[in-house]
């Protein structure tokens, strides 16, 4: 949700920072703007829309300077106009600021400005906090930023330069995700690693209430005292290939390719089938403690949601213990019943989301033990949680999401088989055929992977369809769910998910010769109840799609339009179920002329309530 960078070193600033952008853009794209130190005065372009309209006017108008700060909008306050889009600055137009988050209190603080003469010209809270710096600066521009980050309520990561200091760049955060890139007498701030992924792999990860300052040889980080606090320099293993499209037309597709080797990774060294053992130490959950426990609450947004409803399932099946599914949006505003022998997981592909970060906190303040499954390293969620699960997915730029989903659920099997060691409820030799399947499933996976011209063709016929239907049963409702969501992501086609056996209680009433209802029919215990689905949506003449497993030859009684996948158990079909799902969503927004990676309206982490 809006995407910073700055650089400040002996290079064109303009092309560091353009180039930083466009690894961010995943973050926000309905404007951008740069702005330079140059001449003695700051200098600024900005655009409406996405990037290549600001490439547009630094090509007519290049910018110069070695110091400078940009930005990629999502919009909360203030339409996205060239008005409204970053950097803004001060009154006296010797401060430029960009920020991500949302400053709670701007407008008692813009009416206070106001009143002492500032003049605003955007709709935007950021413009505020480029004044109230210029309100409270005296001498000395770090302090003036200070001053103005107490007044200030809400969530911040912001980039400040001035022609005060210009051989400075000041960065800070409260609440939404910065970092510091160490270069060679060059030095970075971004929102995301990415970023600046081709220059350094040193980053700094700034906590809340911290505040960086940044010269050409080094970063001093201190905290709103003005006290110095030590850092730790962490070296970033992603490669930057990671972060590139490496040959795909676009990222989700690249990262929909990438989940047999993504399922291999997050399962690495966490497996030893002849043992029969999990390791999972990082989660800090003794024997004892799982034992005990009565009840576990799985809170996260989105698509990870969709991985914990999945999570539900398997560690209820594997480990008996009552599992609660929790949007955390929801779950922060409901009273909920938690203390300390409840177990929290919370789930984020960014460990940025604010709804999950501020469930997080609200779980630790009633005292529960709370446990993350995250991608982003040092993200604040992985970082504020007691025990984090890293899911090693690699960085995903694709907005709608598909191989951290993969990820979290080959995390949450993991979860389930352990704990169901620890209850004594998985004997050995279950334990070793779970894990020993988990294993094969990169390469059914790849089977499915090889054979999209099936799907591509299903795309075809129902490209314009205005709605989607998607059943699924068990485990596997989770499934639709998560395949209706992508659908929508990227193609903007109506589509709602039921559990198969809702749907005669009224859903069906949707049902005509217009409406494709894609049925998830792999080998289950409730197979049979699935195949009567379908046939009630037949009945009403309905476009079936089925998803069924290889060699299922009875679904050709009811329809032509079959994609089928290779057999697994049953508790880990959602994670062969799942891909097929996303191909078709991709395929179909391709074939409307969606903008895939970047769809509209949404932005990869969502850093606001
Ligand atoms: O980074 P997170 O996993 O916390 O993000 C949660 C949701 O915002 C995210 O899954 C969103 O629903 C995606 N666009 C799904 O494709």
């Amino acid at each position: 949700m809006c995407g910073i960078v700055g650089y400040i070193g002996s290079g064109e600033a303009t092309e560091y920072i353009f180039d930083g952008l466009k690894r961010l853009e995943y973050r926000g794209y309905d404007s951008a703007g740069i702005a330079t130190i140059t001449n003695g005065g700051i200098d600024r372009r900005r655009g409406e829309g996405k990037l290549v309209n600001l490439e547009k006017k630094l090509r007519e108008q290049p910018l110069a300077g070695s110091v400078g700060i940009g930005h990629t909008r999502w919009a909360t306050h203030g339409r996205p106009t060239e008005f409204n889009a970053h950097p803004h600055t001060d009154g006296s137009g010797k401060i430029s600021v960009v920020h991500n988050g949302i400053i709670e209190n701007y407008m008692p603080l813009k009416e206070e400005l106001i009143e002492k003469g500032h003049r605003f010209v955007s709709q935007t809270d950021t413009e505020v906090l480029a004044h109230l710096i210029e309100d409270e600066f005296k001498d000395d521009l770090e302090a003036a930023v200070r001053a103005a980050l107490k007044r200030v309520e809400g969530a911040y990561a912001i980039g400040v330069i001035s022609t005060h200091d210009p051989d400075t760049l000041i960065a800070g955060r409260k609440s939404s995700p910065l970092i510091l890139g160490l270069g060679d007498n060059e030095n970075f701030i971004a929102s995301d690693v990415p970023a600046i992924l081709p220059h350094t792999r040193k980053i700094i990860y700034l906590d809340d209430e911290e505040i960086a300052v940044l010269t050409r040889s080094g970063a001093t980080v201190k905290d709103l005292g003005g006290n110095t606090v030590d850092k730790k320099v962490e070296t970033i293993e992603w490669n930057p290939v990671l972060a590139e499209k490496g040959g795909y037309d676009h990222f989700m597709l690249k990262e929909i390719f990438e989940q047999p080797q993504v399922i291999r990774n997050t399962i690495g060294g966490r497996t030893d089938e002849e043992h029969a053992k999990i390791y999972l130490e990082e989660m800090g959950l003794s024997v004892e403690d799982v034992k005990k426990l009565k009840h576990i609450y799985i809170v996260a947004c989105g698509t990870a949601y969709y991985s914990g409803c999945v999570g539900k399932y398997m560690i209820e099946q594997l480990a008996r213990v009552q599992v609660e599914v929790d949007f955390a949006s929801e779950f922060r505003y409901r009273n909920p019943i938690v203390d300390e022998s409840t177990l929290v997981i919370v789930i984020s592909q960014s460990g940025e989301t604010a709804d999950t970060l501020a469930a997080l906190r609200e779980a630790k303040k009633r005292g529960a033990r709370v446990i993350g499954i995250v991608n982003v390293k040092g993200s604040s969620i992985a970082r504020e949680v007691d025990g984090v699960l890293y899911i090693h997915a690699g960085p995903e730029i694709g907005v709608a999401s598909t191989k951290a989903y993969m990820a979290m659920l080959i995390a949450l099997i993991l979860i389930a088989i352990q704990f169901g060691r620890m209850r004594e409820l998985v004997d050995v030799p279950e334990a070793r055929r779970l894990i020993r399947e988990l294993k094969r499933l990169p390469r059914l996976i790849e089977r499915t992977l090889a054979d999209v011209g099936n799907i591509q063709e299903i795309a075809e016929t129902f490209f314009e369809a205005r709605d989607f239907l998607y059943l699924g049963r068990g485990v596997n409702f989770p499934t639709a769910m998560e395949g209706a969501l992508k659908l929508k992501e990227i193609s903007y086609i109506h589509a709602e998910a039921y559990a198969a056996g809702e749907m005669k209680h009224g859903p069906i009433a949707l049902i005509d010769r217009n409406m494709p209802v894609l049925c998830i029919a792999t080998k289950s215990a409730t197979y049979d109840k699935v195949l009567s689905n379908i046939q009630e949506v037949k009945a009403r003449e309905g476009n079936v799609i089925a998803l069924v497993t290889d060699g299922d030859e009875e679904i050709l009684k009811f329809t032509r339009d079959v994609i089928s996948v290779p057999e697994t158990e049953e508790i880990l079909s959602p994670i062969v179920n799942v891909v097929p799902m996303q191909l078709l969503a991709y395929y179909i927004a391709l074939r409307r002329g969606s903008d895939v990676d970047q769809p509209r309206n949404l932005a990869k982490s969502v850093t606001v309530e």
